[in-house]
């Protein structure tokens, strides 16, 4: 990798400002002064900025329990980011992995980990997530068969997969599905004529 790229991915410095700790002699290899961001590190090489030993940090994952009134965007819009809850460098190298709606809580997952990111996304990985859903009807005796079976969405080709649904009590049930379609949860109940007051991950 190269020197200024290596700093920038180690440190919390803009590129502009690896390339003014280049210029300036900050950074040795092997007890040398390298001045050019574009010097190839080798493997195993140890960069030091200002006698400083810098190492490349792993991949970061991070689960936040979203509140009500933020949305699963990396920037502000009509409602602030999740991003904002979190204090952490280069917050812009992070994305989130599956969202929810704005007025949904619970597990949001952040990563720079792309691969992760598909296998707990992707519709044919079929990773689990699991929703406590307050209703604001009760469940017809058949609801279990029908979410079993796989319920229609308006407007859409093909049934969802099949989703486990758990009553705990007479307005509030759990509910796992392997999808993550638009509004996915909302819409399945919507579905079969109910209402989703409150949705929990
Ligand atoms: N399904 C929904 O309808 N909303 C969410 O936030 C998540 C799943």
């Amino acid at each position: 990798m190269r020197l200024d790229k290596y700093i920038c991915q180690a440190t919390s410095l803009t590129r502009s400002e690896a390339k003014k700790a280049i210029n300036r002699g900050k950074l040795t290899c092997n007890g040398e002064e390298i001045r050019s961001g574009s010097y190839k590190l080798a493997e195993g090489e140890t960069v030091f900025l200002e006698g400083k030993a810098l190492s490349l940090r792993g991949p970061r994952y991070i689960m936040l329990n979203k509140p009500q009134g933020f949305i699963c965007s990396n920037i502000d819009e009509q409602l602030p980011s999740i991003m904002n809850l979190i204090d952490v460098e280069k917050p812009e190298q992070l994305f989130i992995a599956g969202r929810l709606d704005a007025d949904t809580t619970g597990l949001t997952l952040i990563t720079d980990d792309g691969q992760w990111s598909h296998k707990v996304t992707s519709p044919r990985k079929k990773c689990a997530k699991r929703y406590r859903v307050t209703l604001a009807e009760p469940l017809p005796d058949n609801a279990i068969e029908q979410f079993k079976e796989g319920i229609q969405l308006k407007s859409e080709n093909q049934p969802c997969l099949p989703a486990t649904l758990i009553a705990i009590s007479e307005l509030a049930v759990l509910l796992t599905i392997s999808e993550g379609k638009y509004h996915q949860v909302k819409r399945m109940f919507a579905a079969i004529g109910n209402h989703v007051e409150s949705l929990h991950r």
